[in-house]
């Protein structure tokens, strides 16, 4: 049986796009499974629209006012259980999650971040490693798929990561399509790996 991925997302989608375009029925599909939820924090997430032109189920789950976090993550929690995910794909989903939410699925949550592992955590990872760059202070970024067992801010074992370079020559626009370009791929290749090892 395929595994059942359920993906968070906040924003554009292009890695849920990279996710669907390799699932189960799709021509280049190598990863065994489907994203059988789409769920957002966000009305405006054009992951919603990727999830609808993808004929995927969505859920769009915002915070009340004045709603206490950990609040927000147990009904977020019963939104994601609905679905009866094997995994759980924080794929551009820019809230922090409390245990409320990671202790229903133990294992079972995996981030992807624009960064390598222990290195700029949190928001605009790419521009800020490329204002290091700039500074002369770092000549490389990355980016890593990690699993999140606990409330660390994009930080958990390491699942894949791959250096990018920075070329400051370039443009910030140049090397942020490079990191995205790298973490679709990485991606990808992670849910591979571990959706296959779900049906040995
Ligand atoms: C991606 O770069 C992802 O790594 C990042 O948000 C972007 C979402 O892009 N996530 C984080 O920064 C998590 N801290 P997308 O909506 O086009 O997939």
């Amino acid at each position: 049986m395929p595994s059942r991925l359920v993906v968070l997302a906040s924003g554009s989608g292009s890695n849920l796009q990279a996710v669907l375009d390799h699932g189960v029925g799709h021509g280049n599909g190598s990863i065994d499974a489907s994203v059988i939820g789409v769920v957002s924090n966000r009305i405006d997430a054009y992951a919603l629209v990727r999830a609808d032109e993808a004929d995927i189920d969505t859920e769009l789950v915002t915070l009340l006012d004045g709603e206490d976090r950990r609040d927000y993550d147990t009904r977020l929690a019963g939104a994601v259980a609905s679905f009866e995910p094997d995994w759980v794909v924080l794929a551009g989903w820019m809230r922090l999650l409390t245990t409320n939410f990671l202790d229903h699925f133990p294992d079972r949550v995996i981030n992807l971040h624009p960064a390598l592992p222990r290195q700029l955590p949190g928001i605009r990872a790419i521009e800020r490693a490329w204002s290091e760059a700039l500074a002369g202070e770092r000549s490389e970024s990355g980016v890593m798929v990690h699993l999140v067992p606990d409330e660390g801010v994009d930080d958990g074992p390491v699942l894949a990561s791959r250096a990018v370079p920075i070329d400051v020559s370039g443009t910030l626009e140049a090397f942020a399509a490079t990191v995205h370009d790298a973490e679709h791929e990485l991606l990808v290749e992670t849910l591979t790996k571990l959706c296959a090892s779900d049906s040995s």
